[in-house]
């Protein structure tokens, strides 16, 4: 059928056609930040899911979601390679210089911006990619020690200090929070834990692999309490239908139903899979309705696409050290395994696996649901994995 009108949207980050299942997690949100703002007790939130789930457009809503009810947002991404005030400064002076626009809020903004000076200028040797532009001459004494933890509490008091006083809330939306280094998360964690305690209005929204809950657990031991980490997971099969079906109807478009069972099980309802599979099903039909031929055929397609996208950018980044281990946890299926049986496979010790594995969390390639375990953080990577490297070479 005609490309230009295929409404599927495969690619990081981008908005589906139909944001489908994510109703409840988005009222949560809701009312989370509507509470922050009215100064009631609220809980941040970090969700957590693996690769290609719908994070980061999910995270995207909830920005617009916010913004419509006049709640201030920051959104950064944290890339694996930035520090944590690197990339939220910027994004805080801009949210400060749009307080600073409140008849109310404007000399608690700018005192604010003043303390973003003094924090950019005293964490700048030690955070070199810090780059920000001044608005103001920084307030001697306010979050300029040049300590991470304690002049990010400042400035984050300070910041909602203003929002308060504009009768908004200051949202800090962060994706792949997974990234931030323990001790620059632990200074997030404090930092939150004492507009908390003073009743700011200031809450995060993160959103990162599974390995999040257990990274923000040793950063602050008390981090459990004030988080909330919902999983986004698949999407359950009712939504994963509305997924498929409501884009394609919106185009006059119909699909029969063991086309959209076909599509359902292919995808195991992984919201990035639904969007290749939807695009190759679109692309194989020549008229309505789509049918299960066309599914079988567009399958062929959408692995391939897949498998030069999706899989291939993250296995391009793989050691061949790296690439072994993954390969013999494919060769014992979807898992989680144990270190052990990877060990084995590879006849090898696990002991001297263990950097191996290391650097492999430390990329977002696999994370550890419990003590020992290894599961991977991209779905249907095993399956991948024993297309891309088939026979037995790896073993060696
Ligand atoms: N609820 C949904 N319904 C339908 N499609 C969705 C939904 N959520 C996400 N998608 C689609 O899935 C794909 C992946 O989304 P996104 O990039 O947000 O995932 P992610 O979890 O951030 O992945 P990663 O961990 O790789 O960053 C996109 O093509 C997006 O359009
Ligand atoms: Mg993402």
């Amino acid at each position: 059928m005609d490309p230009i009108r295929n409404p599927y949207a495969p690619g990081a980050g981008t908005p589906p056609p139909e944001l489908a299942g994510r109703d409840e997690l988005r009222d949560r949100v809701g009312i989370a930040l509507a509470r922050v703002r009215l100064g009631r007790p609220t809980k941040s939130v970090l969700m957590v899911g693996l690769r290609g789930v719908g994070k980061t457009v999910l995270l995207d809503r909830m920005r617009e979601d916010a913004e419509a009810s006049g709640i201030q947002t920051l959104f950064v991404e944290a890339p694996e390679n930035r520090s944590l005030p690197g990339i939220l400064a910027p994004q805080l002076r801009q949210a400060l210089l749009r307080l600073s626009k409140n008849d109310k809020a404007k000399d608690l903004a700018q005192r604010a911006l003043r303390g973003l000076a003094g924090f950019a200028t005293a964490l700048k040797v030690k955070y070199r990619d810090i780059e920000v532009g001044l608005d103001f001459e920084p307030e001697p004494g306010l979050a300029d020690n040049g300590d991470l933890e304690l002049d990010l509490l400042a400035l984050l008091e300070a910041a909602g200090s203003a929002a308060k006083e504009a009768g908004t809330a200051l949202t800090l939306l962060v994706d792949e929070l997974q990234y931030v280094k323990e001790d620059e998360l632990a200074a997030l964690i404090t930092s939150l834990h004492r507009t908390a305690q003073r009743r700011l209005p200031v809450v995060l929204v993160g959103a990162g692999l599974p390995q999040l809950r257990g990274r923000t657990g040793r950063a602050k031991s008390y981090a459990e309490r004030l988080f909330d980490f919902p999983e986004v997971g698949p999407l359950a099969p009712e939504a994963a239908r509305t997924a498929i079906a409501k884009p394609a109807e919106a185009e006059g478009v119909t699909i029969t139903e063991d086309a959209l069972q076909r599509i359902i099980d292919e995808t195991h309802g992984y919201p990035y899979f639904l969007q290749e599979w939807g695009k190759h099903a679109w692309e194989a039909a020549d008229a309505s309705p789509i049918a299960l031929g066309d599914v079988e055929r567009a399958s062929a397609t959408a692995i391939a696409a897949l498998d030069e996208s999706f899989f291939r950018v993250r296995f391009d980044r793989l050691t061949p050290s790296e690439k072994r281990y993954l390969r013999a946890m494919a060769e014992l299926g979807p898992g989680p395994h144990r270190s052990g049986d990877i060990a084995n496979m590879l006849h090898r010790e696990v002991t001297s696996l263990g950097p191996t594995r290391a650097q492999l969390i430390a990329k977002g390639m696999v994370w550890s649901p419990s003590h020992g375990d290894t599961a991977f953080t991209v779905p249907l990577f095993d399956e991948f994995m024993r297309r891309i490297m088939p026979g037995d070479d790896w073993r060696q």
